[in-house]
């Protein structure tokens, strides 16, 4: 590291410089400034005076990021604080030197998945204040990514790791690089007032612009979130358990989710007590749903794309009080996530999926489908619960029937519930072919690829 300009002011009481750039240790606090002060405004690298704030403040002390424009240009580790207090008064700009970040981006454990800046400790607390943000110049990367899925390295924003008792409070996170959030091996999270916004100003799409995954992670609590992106709003993935979100809005993108889980073998995931409450989803693909992968583990890829065959299961879910807006397949369940065109697949998956609530929905599909729920033959799913679910899709508020189909009524369709005719209040009336992916992208037709006889049992 090279060596940066410190200014120890112990004894400092009145004024701080304004003009230079530089950590201000002021006993236990430390104030950060960015080079571009000192070198007319050029976009001087400050990652070196940041790493060397939170060394000198990390334990016990504050780091804080005065009200200028700062440069990440390269990755930070700055975990193993303690008791720490970061405050956000500036904006945080992250270069583009594409070649810098696919070379450099810090690996997190899961799907080949990295990150630019790996952030946590015990007590940690790191509160946006003002107009403070976080800008990840996402725009360089929507473009040249060319809106291709998970391009191996593309980084992660921000990546809270092994943090007990982590508070986040007022974050903005504009033209986030890949996921802008991701919170993993913690306990104890709480995330507040939380606001992402990944829009492309181009042709390419905003692929992967997760607001936040979870994993790993247990008492992950979330409240007050705003996320426009154009992948899932907030995910959980593998081993998160106690997740509690209430009051998002999600615009574009894929909605609240459980998963994708179940893609490893040797690393079984386990997703119980999750609660997602009072939940606005917009214009999105998904709103409401489970993904797991399928049991056979399929394909080999560098970009995290492939696998299957993980064992666990996700139990105790709900999502109550969601106003769903022109959303693609607001409800689902599926077990094959990315190997629906093998339908065989489908049948495999070792997730067992179990005490599943959707609760006081309304609003209307962008399709005539409200629901696609596709347990997995090897694990039907048991106490699978509908409770005041009312959706019907854009066209029928219209009064206009399905375009292009002979079906009259919005789809709830069903595979595998073993409730389902007991106690589920779901409105089941087709049967729940497997080859839906992630989503839908027209209206249902009667006739599909699933087979005949499983039709005529529902229509
Ligand atoms: C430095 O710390 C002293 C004592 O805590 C405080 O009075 C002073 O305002 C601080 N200076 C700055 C720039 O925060
Ligand atoms: C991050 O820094 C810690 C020391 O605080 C070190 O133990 C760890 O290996 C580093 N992680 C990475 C991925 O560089
Ligand atoms: C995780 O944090 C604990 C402190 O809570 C620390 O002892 C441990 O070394 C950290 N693990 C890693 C891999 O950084
Ligand atoms: C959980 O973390 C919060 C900080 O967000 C802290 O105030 C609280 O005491 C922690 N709870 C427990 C049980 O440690
Ligand atoms: C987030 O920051 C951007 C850039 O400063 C700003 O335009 C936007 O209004 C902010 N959004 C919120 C909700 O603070
Ligand atoms: C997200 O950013 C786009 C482009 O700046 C803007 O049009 C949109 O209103 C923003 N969304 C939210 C929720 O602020
Ligand atoms: C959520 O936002 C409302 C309105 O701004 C605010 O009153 C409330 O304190 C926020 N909740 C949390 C947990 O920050
Ligand atoms: C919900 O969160 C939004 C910010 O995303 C906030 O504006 C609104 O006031 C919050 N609502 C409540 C009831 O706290
Ligand atoms: C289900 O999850 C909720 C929310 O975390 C929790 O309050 C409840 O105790 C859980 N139920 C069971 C049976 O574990
Ligand atoms: C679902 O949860 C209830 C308690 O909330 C429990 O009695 C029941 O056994 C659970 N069902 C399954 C399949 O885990
Ligand atoms: C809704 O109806 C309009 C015609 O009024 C049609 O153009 C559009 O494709 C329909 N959308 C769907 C999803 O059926
Ligand atoms: C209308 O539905 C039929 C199948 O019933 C399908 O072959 C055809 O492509 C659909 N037309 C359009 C324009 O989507």
């Amino acid at each position: 590291m090279r060596f940066k300009q410190i200014l120890s002011i112990l004894s400092l009481s009145v004024c701080v410089p304004s003009v230079v750039g530089y950590v201000v240790n002021n006993g236990t606090s430390c104030y950060l400034y960015p080079e571009s002060l000192t070198h007319f405004g050029q976009p001087v690298d400050d990652t070196p005076s940041i790493l060397q704030a939170f060394e000198l403040c990390g334990i016990n002390g504050s780091v804080i990021f005065t009200e200028n424009t700062f440069h990440i240009n390269q990755i930070m580790n700055t975990t193993n604080l303690q008791n720490c207090d970061v405050t956000l008064a500036g904006e945080l700009q992250f270069s583009t030197n594409v070649p810098y970040w696919l070379s450099h981006s810090i690996n997190v454990g899961l799907q080949n998945q990295s990150t630019a800046w790996l952030i946590g400790g015990t007590n940690l607390s790191f509160r946006g204040v003002g107009s403070g943000w976080i800008n990840g110049n996402g725009q360089t990367w929507y473009t040249e990514n060319k809106s291709n899925a998970n391009q191996p390295r593309r980084p992660i924003t921000m990546t809270f790791y092994n943090s007990t008792n982590l508070f986040v409070d007022n974050l903005n996170i504009t033209q986030p690089q890949f996921w802008a959030i991701f919170v993993s091996f913690t306990k104890n999270a709480t995330l507040n007032n939380i606001y992402v916004n990944a829009t492309s100003n181009d042709q390419w799409s905003t692929t992967n612009t997760d607001g936040a995954d979870t994993w790993n992670s247990h008492g992950v609590f979330m409240t007050n979130w705003t996320v426009q992106n154009g992948d899932d709003c907030i995910a959980a993935k593998g081993n998160t358990s106690e997740l509690y979100v209430k009051n998002a809005t999600c615009i574009g993108g894929n909605g609240m989710t459980i998963g994708s889980v179940g893609q490893y073998p040797l690393m079984p995931d386990y997703n119980e007590n999750t609660v997602f409450e009072d939940v606005r989803v917009i214009d999105s693909g998904d709103g409401a749903y489970i993904k797991t992968w399928q049991g056979i583990a399929v394909g080999e890829s560098s970009n995290g794309d492939a696998g299957g065959g993980g064992p666990g299961y996700v139990r105790n879910v709900t999502f109550k009080n969601f106003q769903i807006e022109n959303v693609g397949l607001p409800i689902q369940i599926s077990q094959c996530i990315y190997s629906e065109a093998n339908a065989s697949n489908c049948e495999t998956s070792k997730m067992a999926v179990s005490n599943i609530t959707w609760e006081n929905f309304s609003g209307t599909s962008r399709y005539n489908i409200a629901a696609s729920l596709h347990c997995a033959g090897s694990h039907p799913c048991p106490d699978i619960f509908f409770r005041n679910v009312n959706i019907s899709s854009v066209n029928e508020t219209k009064g206009e029937p399905a375009w292009n189909t002979t079906l009259q009524k919005e789809i709830y369709q069903c595979a595998n519930i073993l409730n389902e005719n007991s106690t589920s209040g779901i409105p089941c009336n087709r049967w729940a072919p497997s080859n839906f992916g992630q989503g839908v992208s027209g209206n249902i037709q009667e006739s599909g690829s699933q087979s005949p006889s499983r039709v005529r049992k529902y229509l």
